[in-house]
């Protein structure tokens, strides 16, 4: 398919997932009346986020929210959270590596704390990748070890793609390598069908508004839709460089919106990588089960050599 094709197809699948989403609000409209959209006022915080060492850092253009555990002179190790969380889905990693490490799990620019920039333009991966190398940087150090999860493992992958000196270790968890993901969606039809959101959410409005639905209780995210098949052309996929720093990936393996063949996939692109399976454990892998992922990180990071 040519690049023009591609768009095209793009824009296509964007309207018919909007329609069908669009369709489905109005049907639970319909059904359950104006508090489909209510959502509580909520004045103080929960007690949860009580009792954290929260800091900022002034950035070239932004200033990002960061929570820290362990001192100041240990070695870094850096967590970048998914979509569409923030630094709290590292919680159990931040207490767990608290000794041996300065962890610092970072809000994203447009994420809770941090600046939210106006415009899609300030959130190209390039930009995201460059806040976190500019993270690495401004805390004063040489190199991390990075972890990332969802899209923040995104921006991870790239950040070993591009500054791999930067990356002492990176951890993966629940995310493909880019190109890894373009081939498993381009042949593999149910990775295809579960990315449907990915189309959807370049619509505006509707997506944050099907997310606060029942008070947040059920994000639509979960929504399980099909559509006709369709392929992406791998032509013109982008030649990244191989993933230099030695990596991790954790996958769960009852996530429903990326199949694992996406992980053993992603290790064809590494020049030094291994892959746990965490059984059954959602695409929330790290807070699902805590213990196991703690200890797979733990373990891959007491190999030395
Ligand atoms: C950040 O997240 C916490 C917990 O969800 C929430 O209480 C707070 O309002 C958020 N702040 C902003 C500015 O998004």
């Amino acid at each position: 398919m040519s690049g023009l094709g591609e768009k095209l197809f793009v824009r296509f699948l964007q309207i018919v997932y909007t329609l069908i989403v669009a369709t489905v609000m109005i049907f639970l409209r319909l059904k359950h009346g104006p508090k489909l959209l209510e959502t509580k006022k909520r004045t103080t915080p929960p007690k949860c986020l009580e009792g954290w060492n929260s800091r900022y850092l002034k950035l070239k253009n932004v200033r990002l929210h960061y929570v820290q555990t362990g001192e100041d002179s240990k070695p870094l190790m850096l967590m970048i959270h998914g979509f569409p969380e923030f630094w709290y889905s590292w919680r159990f990693q931040l207490r767990e590596f608290q000794d041996d490490y300065r962890c610092v799990a970072i809000d994203q620019r447009g994420y809770n704390l941090s600046d939210k920039p106006m415009g899609v333009e300030f959130y190209t991966a390039e930009l995201l990748v460059n806040d976190v190398k500019e993270v690495i940087e401004a805390l004063g150090y040489e190199k991390a070890v990075v972890v990332g999860h969802d899209w923040g493992a995104l921006v991870a992958w790239k950040l070993a793609i591009s500054y791999p000196e930067l990356v002492d270790r990176l951890v993966i968890l629940n995310a493909p390598h880019p190109t890894a993901f373009m081939k498993v969606i381009s042949t593999n039809f149910k990775q295809f069908r579960n990315s449907w959101y990915l189309f959807f959410f370049q619509t505006r409005i509707l997506p944050e508004m099907c997310c606060t639905t029942f008070d947040y209780k059920k994000l639509m995210l979960s929504l399980f839709l099909c559509t006709t098949t369709g392929t992406f052309s791998t032509a013109n996929l982008q030649r990244l460089p191989p993933v230099k720093p030695r990596t991790l990936i954790i996958w769960g393996t009852g996530d429903t919106a990326l199949v694992p063949e996406c992980a053993k996939n992603s290790l064809k692109y590494c020049e030094d990588g291994e892959v746990k399976y965490v059984e059954g454990a959602s695409h929330w892998v790290q807070q699902d089960e805590p213990k196991i992922v703690n200890r797979h990180i733990r373990e891959f990071l007491e190999q030395r050599g």
